[in-house]
């Protein structure tokens, strides 16, 4: 295989995922994941987008200084200021790239209002001004796919020429067709003077469940770079997933010969991170990282696994980092048994955090007979999301149920230390336990989601409880797992208000992101 048949992965979770309504991520929490992919072997980071706010700002600069292999990518509109914003934070980096954009269909000229003239003489100033800064300068047409074909081939031809390294053609609204994906990159490549010196990149957004296949038909049409997120996390219904197109294209070699550097054993840590972080949950039968995704019910199948596995599966569950879901733990595993395992799971912990993680372990398999390795990742992520913002926690809770309403709820929170008890009713058990809450720590959020997901099988299993709060255009996730439903969701409610309040005391500069408008050009 040659350079040539060599695709690049270009991830974008930092922000175009980052950017979903609810999706927004702490600086820790981004460090942490801009280092997995690094490790995992992403090509290029997109990072942030810099002169959104001083948040990300600050991680995009950081994640630059702490990048071993990938390139550093910030975003920017086409306007001098954004663009030397971008560079002032990705300069950090070994290998920095400034990525940016305007939207050239007759949609989106309409919003700056330029013609396309003016629009032309801005494209070739601002990729000009990017690349006097940095060697590496990606440029994008936002809704390519919706332009003009001669205007879009005169403003490649525009960025080419001004300096820009990378062409990435967005399908911004997840617009596209496979065959029409393919053949726009082809045509390009085909017809635009100096497209043959620069890398052609595909972005494409899954509106009608289209952009892995629309991404892959572009390599075809030859791009070698493709623009994705993990668990195909982005705005409305995301962008193209990662995991997938990187699967397609190992499993299926035989018919799309490119390659990777991307180590597919680490798929399944990442897009549980993600979800953990992001606050949104992986759907059960999602490809490749779906709880689902290697799980077979049915007696046939069942039957033709333990004969031949390649009966019903194309890849192997190791070959994306998912260990065997056996029941691995007890009541009587010590200490060591649990460090290995967590090990094997990705978590790497010290010998603190392990004695505090060993007591949780323990009352659980107290309570549950077996304990198995999804109820240890919920677990990780309880104590993880536990730990980040605790002002409120729960000390108590008990509730009283019956087939008659009102249901009522008599809890017990620490609020800045200080003990706090309320009784509160509610149409259900956990309508009560919220009111309870609520009482205590009185506010204005609103419940925008609420999910509860049963961890494994049985009466015993654990919950993990989502939810979402949005007060005054902020937004927060919270989560938790118990085997008290009721329990986890009051943990998870209260998880969600304890980073609201951050977000509230500090006016989060993550919350500024989704202020920040693609409209403003200028
Ligand atoms: O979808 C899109 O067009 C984008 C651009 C900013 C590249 O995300
Ligand atoms: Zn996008």
């Amino acid at each position: 295989m040659s350079e040539k048949d060599h695709v690049l992965i270009f991830d974008t979770t930092l922000r175009d995922g980052e950017q979903s309504p609810g999706a927004t991520m702490s600086h820790t929490e981004k460090l942490e994941i801009a280092g997995l992919l690094d490790e995992m072997g992403v090509d290029i980071i997109e990072a942030g987008f810099p002169i959104a706010s001083e948040g990300d700002f600050q991680a995009v600069s950081e994640i630059a200084k702490r990048a071993k292999s990938s390139v550093i990518c910030g975003l920017a509109r086409a306007n001098y200021k954004d663009i030397d914003r971008c560079w002032e934070a990705v300069r950090h980096a070994k290998k920095p790239r400034i990525h940016t954009f305007i939207g050239t269909s007759p949609l989106h000229r309409a919003i700056p209002n330029l013609t396309m003239d003016e629009m032309a003489e801005r494209i070739h100033d601002t990729v000009t001004h990017a690349r006097n800064l940095c060697d590496n300068v990606q440029w994008s047409p936002m809704d390519a796919t919706r332009t003009e074909w001669d205007y879009l081939t005169r403003v490649v031809e525009i960025a080419i020429k001004a300096g820009a390294t990378t062409i990435n053609i967005p399908d911004t609204v997840g617009y596209t067709a496979p065959r029409e994906s393919a053949d726009l990159i082809r045509r390009l490549i085909a017809e635009v003077p100096g497209a043959d010196d620069v890398v052609f990149a595909t972005h494409c957004h899954n509106d009608l469940g289209m952009a892995t296949a629309n991404s892959l038909a572009a390599v075809e049409g030859g791009a070698r770079q493709i623009e994705c997120t993990i668990n195909g996390l982005g705005e409305r219904a995301g962008n193209t997933a990662l995991e997938e197109v990187v699967m397609a294209m190992r499993v299926r070699g035989d018919i799309m010969p490119y390659k990777t550097d991307i180590d597919a054993t680490k798929l399944m840590h990442i897009s549980r991170r993600v979800a953990t972080v992001s606050g949104f949950a992986v759907q059960y039968n999602k490809a490749i990282v779906g709880k689902n995704a290697f799980a077979h019910e049915s007696g046939i199948h069942q039957d033709g696994m333990l004969k031949n596995a390649e009966t019903f599966e194309i890849m192997r569950p190791e070959d994306v980092g998912l260990t065997e879901t056996n029941i691995v733990m007890g009541k009587h595993s010590g200490r060591a048994a649990l460090r290995s395992k967590l090990k094997e799971l990705g978590y790497e912990l010290g010998d603190n955090q392990l004695k505090d993680v060993f007591v949780r372990f323990k009352a659980l398999a107290d309570r549950k007979k077996e304990v198995f390795e999804d109820d240890l990742i919920a677990l990780m992520r309880d104590q993880e999301t536990g730990e980040v913002h605790d002002r409120i926690k729960v000390k108590f809770l008990r509730v009283i149920c019956g087939t008659e309403a009102p249901q009522s709820a008599d809890i017990i929170l620490e609020i800045d230390g200080k003990e706090q008890r309320a009784t509160a009713k509610g149409d259900g058990p956990v309508d009560a336990a919220f009111n309870a809450v609520k009482e205590l720590f009185p506010h204005n959020a609103h419940l925008q989601l609420y999910q509860v997901h049963a961890v494994t099988e049985g009466t015993d299993a654990q919950a993990t409880v989502s939810v979402r709060m949005e007060e005054e255009g902020r937004i927060a996730t919270g989560e938790s797992a118990d085997t008290d439903t009721v329990v986890a969701s009051a943990k998870a409610y209260v998880n969600a208000l304890n980073r609201l309040l951050v977000r509230r005391e500090k006016s989060d500069p993550d919350a500024d992101v989704k202020t920040v408008s693609y409209k403003d050009a200028g």
